[in-house]
């Protein structure tokens, strides 16, 4: 068993009718003026906006906004929010989206407040002293990101996508009410469903250790999204499954899932972020198109894990050779994802990146990483075009 820390900070106000308690939450911070933060149009049609705006103005609070935030979400929205913000005298930025919109407001919370490139912290050469407050209003369940401390933005000069870990900028709040998923088309609600599941798997496939607790709370979370992610499938309105998977969603990538395992492959995102970098397909489906491969390259190394996710996980039976158990887990994981309509192969993406390209996607995996990367098992560069390859 490894030590750990664990720091979840966000108060979380969960269920139906959440979104008009913004107000009175960001009230409570002491702010006075707020950049509203939000996408490409579905919160203005499903009438989020106008609700949330609405709860402001009951608490007199003063507010910006600034929309247009798109998937893979780009560093010149974040430069544009940040001047903004400092024009209009912003100090509490609420994000209303999913995990893009959610990461363009915590870029610009390390703006607001460090001097310098934001981008600096991106390319991981320094540190953040502070961030500005972040409230978040969750429309997606997937990233996790409104408890997280991560971000992730797109530099669109070299199309890099980049990290920034720092537990300044986990949100202050988190509004999650089910029902705001239920707008979602389904692919992007399988996604969803698919990078949930993928945040408790890079914790989960380790070579570094375990604990019991830990590893139950993974397995019955990892077993309650594929039960869910089916039902949504024909259900799209049920609350139920909903709220299950958007509370699965933060759990999944606060922290919890990796206590005391010392998990922390995280090797899928980051061959998945150079892909969804330079072809910018949706996150989650990237996760799916590159798990299947990555798991064949690195099963042998991780062969206890491979044989319990197999049995625990996916239910298959403990019959046969701890590698047999193992690849039929990794096969049965593979035909969950086609059957909810993710891709398990570049193909399926509908993508067909070059020799070239993938040359160039390890080779920027790896240097992003610092040379190597995964605890499931340690990949270089070479090992990363490998996986591209298969
Ligand atoms: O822009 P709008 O019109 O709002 O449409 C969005 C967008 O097109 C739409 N959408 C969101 N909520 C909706 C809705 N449509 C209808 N009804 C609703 N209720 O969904 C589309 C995708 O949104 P996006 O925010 O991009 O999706 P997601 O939450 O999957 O976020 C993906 C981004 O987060 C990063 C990913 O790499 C990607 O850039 N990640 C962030 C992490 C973190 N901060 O901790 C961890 C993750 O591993 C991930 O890397
Ligand atoms: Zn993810």
């Amino acid at each position: 068993m490894n030590n750990f820390k664990y720091f979840t900070p966000t108060k979380v106000i969960f269920g139906r009718g959440t979104e008009n308690q913004a107000g009175a939450l960001v009230k409570e911070t002491g702010c006075k003026k707020v950049l509203i933060h939000y996408g490409k149009g579905s919160v203005e049609k499903s009438g989020l906006l106008g609700r949330i705006k609405a709860s402001l103005e009951a608490e007199q609070i003063a507010y910006t906004e600034l929309g247009g935030v798109v998937p893979n979400p780009r560093l010149s929205l974040v430069y544009e929010g940040i001047e903004l913000s400092k024009k209009e005298g912003v100090d509490f930025i609420l994000a209303i989206g999913g995990g893009s919109v959610i990461d363009s407001a915590k870029a610009i919370g390390y703006g607001m407040v460090n001097s310098g490139n934001v981008w600096d912290f991106y390319a991981h050469e320094r540190e953040a002293s502070a961030c500005m407050p972040v409230g978040v209003v969750l429309t997606l369940a997937a990233t996790g990101s409104e408890m997280s401390s991560s971000s992730v933005i797109t530099n669109e000069t070299g199309w890099s996508k980049r990290g920034y870990n720092n537990n300044l900028s986990r949100p202050v709040f988190a509004i999650m009410n089910p029902e705001l998923t239920m707008t979602l088309p389904p692919f992007q609600t399988e996604c969803g469903c698919t990078d949930i599941l993928m945040h408790t798997m890079e914790r989960y496939f380790t070579s570094a250790g375990n604990m019991e607790i830990t590893d139950g709370i993974a397995e019955a979370l990892m077993r309650t999204v594929i039960s869910n992610a089916r039902i949504l499938l024909d259900e799209p309105e049920n609350y139920n499954a909903r709220a299950e998977v958007m509370w699965a969603g933060s759990l999944s990538h606060n922290g919890l899932t990796g206590c005391g395992n010392g998990g922390d492959d995280f090797a899928t995102h980051g061959l998945e972020h150079e892909v969804s970098g330079l072809f910018d397909v949706a996150h989650g489906a990237g996760l799916a198109a590159l798990w299947g491969s990555w798991a064949r390259y690195v099963h042998k190394d991780c062969l206890p894990r491979f044989y319990r996710f197999a049995v625990n996980v996916m239910g298959i039976a403990d019959k046969g050779s701890l590698e047999e158990i193992a690849l039929k887990g990794i096969e049965a994981m593979e035909i969950f994802f086609r059957s909810i309509g993710m891709p398990t192969s570049f193909h399926d993406l509908e993508i067909e990146p070059t020799e070239q390209e993938m040359k160039l996607m390890a080779k920027k995996c790896s240097t992003a990483a610092g040379g190597r990367k995964g605890s499931a098992k340690v990949l270089y560069e070479a090992d990363m075009l490998a996986i591209y390859e298969m």
